[in-house]
């Protein structure tokens, strides 16, 4: 939630801020703004809307030149989005700047304290109130920038990661980190430095970077190596500095017209990324280094406790159906959320699993953080490398689906379930669990997912059909069982997230227990009747739909005839083993919401409300 990014060097500075707000879009877009330091004055723009109404009142109201700036995407919390509460913010004197991703808790109780001695308040932002208070801890104790924003830090109650300037000392940026991420781009010889959200914004300058750790500091000079500290005891800590495997391709539309298109079709190649080097089906065998190192643990374990939040608990639900069929372990998916706030019952012979694409999610990282606590033992599945869930776990393994930029997850699902079912493999042919037969029918079955997913990705034209028929309809219900139960939820997700259609999932049996009240000759809903999946009580449920005049959209194996004759639209995908029949069935859904928000006009990237990493509780 919220993009920050910052330049500090030799460089225009405007290009390099302008740009990389671009690419933090996604984190969030209620409103955009910067400043630039042209080596006399600070100046500042801010709007309500996105980045490209920001560039429009720059090339109207400021110049660009500068070599130093900053600038903020915003998600908004505290304050509706405005173009006041539009950060950077100054304090009092003018003399700072911040720009800040997080959330002050205790904001209120600072803002009152800070009225008393004289402040004043532009905006109703938190972020406001901590610049002021750094403001005042120079001014009362007068030290430099880096310890008034220690001392300051040390006072608030919240998440944060915030890049300070002050004029008066226009050499140095102060940056700190505490929940929200933070990435420096070194420059050679330390000449220049880049700072960000995520390291996109500086990926074509430099491939060096650091990512502050909770709690730390950094005092960045031009010139000077960089400096980190602890903020609670000032202890020193050594740059841990990172080369940077991203590319500047990788986060590019290449040709698509959106990024949620792109990574739709990207999928293919995503999961076969997912297991290059963990799949040897010739061999038999799955090598995964953080269960190779685990296995133990994971084999002994009560029962296993997957959390994660939206689309990435959904796949956990998924993972619950192979853990429990393939090694036979007990399986509880959790929202982060609930999980965190229910005292649930953990113990040291629980193992959890932590999903995330981002890494960042602030429930699923605090669920993880209470189990940690309780004595489990916590794995990570995780798709941004280095990101603070990754770090917080016990062991993990990355998806390696490369960036998601579109807001709504659709790689993300499939290579999280890829990793997931390579997992429950691995420890069902370690239990024994499972057949020789099976399991080598499972991985060789795996190998060939990613040109079934090519296969299906041909027949895009005809979701879009279907897709131009359904697209006015106000609500749609999405049918599944067994594997494909939450796949269905997958499905309705994706449908309401990006086009604001009601959609609704449901396990296809429950849906005489009450749904079965809203469908009619208006009601689209779509039906995974895969041939093994209890498909002659999924076919009974079509029935029932059919007496009731619901739009039946089917997504069935290949070669199926029974559904053909009573569905409306017949969607195929080729067969498979069952339990891999997720990877397949997920594609058509995505297509069939990408088509209708783009046919309904909704911005497809950037749905309302909504951002790509959710860094607030
Ligand atoms: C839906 C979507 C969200 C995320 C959720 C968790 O398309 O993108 O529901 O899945 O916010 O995010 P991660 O996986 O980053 O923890």
């Amino acid at each position: 939630m919220c993009g920050i990014t910052g330049y500090i060097g030799y460089r225009k500075a405007y290009p390099i801020i302008i740009n990389g707000l671009k690419r933090l879009e996604y984190r969030g877009y209620d409103s955009a703004g910067l400043i630039l330091y042209d080596g006399k004055d600070i100046k500042m723009a801010k709007t309500k809307g996105k980045v490209s109404n920001l560039e429009e009142k720059i090339t109207n109201n400021i110049t660009t030149t500068g070599n130093i700036g900053f600038g903020h995407t915003r998600w908004a919390t505290h304050g509706i989005p405005n173009d006041i509460n539009s950060h950077p913010h100054f304090s009092e004197s003018e003399n700072l700047a911040i720009i800040h991703n997080g959330i002050i808790e205790n904001y209120d109780t600072i803002k009152k304290e800070l009225i008393n001695r004289g402040y004043t308040f532009k905006s109703d932002t938190d972020t406001e109130v901590l610049v002021n208070l750094i403001e005042e801890v120079k001014k009362q104790k007068g030290v430099k920038l880096g310890k008034a924003v220690q001392i300051a830090l040390n006072e608030v109650v919240g998440a944060y990661a915030i890049v300070v300037f002050d004029k008066t000392k226009p050499n140095e940026f102060v940056v700190a980190k505490l929940g929200s991420p933070i990435a420096i781009g070194i420059g050679e010889d330390n000449t220049e430095f880049f700072v960000a959200s995520d390291a996109s914004p500086f990926i074509e300058y430099t491939k060096n970077a650091v990512y502050l750790e909770d709690e730390e500091l950094a005092i960045i000079k031009v010139g000077k190596s960089i400096k980190i500290r602890k903020i609670k005891d000032d202890s020193l800590v050594d740059a841990n500095i990172l080369e940077l495997k991203l590319n500047l391709e990788q986060i590019e539309k290449g040709g698509y017209d959106h990024f949620m298109l792109k990574e739709i079709y990207e999928q293919p190649k995503a999961i076969t990324d997912t297991f290059r080097g963990r799949l040897l089906a010739n061999k038999g065998i799955i090598r995964m280094a953080g269960i190779d190192d685990n296995i133990q643990r994971l084999l002994n374990a009560n029962r296993i406790i997957i959390v994660g939040c939206g689309t990435s608990w959904h796949a956990g639900l998924v993972a619950e159906y192979l853990f429990e069929d393939i090694a036979r372990i007990p399986v509880e998916v959790e929202y982060g959320s609930e999980f965190r706030y229910r005292n649930p019952i953990i113990t040291e012979n629980d193992v959890v699993i932590a999903i995330s694409q981002s890494g960042e999610t602030a429930d699923t990282l605090a669920a993880i953080k209470m189990a940690k606590e309780k004595g489990a033992f916590v794995f990570g599945v995780c798709n941004v490398v280095g990101s603070s869930i990754a770090r917080e776990t016990d062991a993990g393994a990355y998806t390696h689906a490369g960036p998601e930029i579109g807001v709504a997850s659709t790689k993300a699902f499939t290579t999280q379930i890829t990793l997931l079912t390579l997992i429950a493999l691995k420890l069902g042919e370690a239990k024994g669990t499972l057949s020789k037969a099976t399991y080598h029918t499972y991985l060789q079955e795996m190998e060939l997912i990613p040109n079934k997913v090519e296969t299906l990705l041909t027949i895009n034209d005809k979701i879009k059909y279907i897709a131009s028929i359904y697209k006015d309809a106000t609500n749609f219900l999405y049918l599944g069982r067994g594997f494909n139960f939450p796949v269905a939820l997958e499905g309705a997700l994706k449908l309401k997230e990006i086009s604001y259609i009601h959609a609704e999932g449901y396990p296809a049996a429950e849906m005489k227990h009450g749904p079965i009240a809203l469908i009619d000759e208006n009601m689209p809903i779509v039906v995974i009747a895969t041939k093994k999946g209890h498909y002659e009580k999924v076919v009974s449920n079509i029935q029932e739909i059919k007496s009731r005049d619901g739009k039946i959209i089917a997504v069935v194996t290949e070669g199926d005839t029974t559904v053909k004759e009573i569905a409306d639209h017949v969607i195929e995908i080729p067969e498979t083993e069952e339990g891999l029949t997720p990877l397949l069935t997920t594609i058509p859904l995505q297509l069939l919401s990408y088509h209708i928000a783009v046919m309904l006009n909704k911005n497809v990237d950037q749905p309302r409300n909504l951002a790509k990493s959710v860094t607030v509780e």
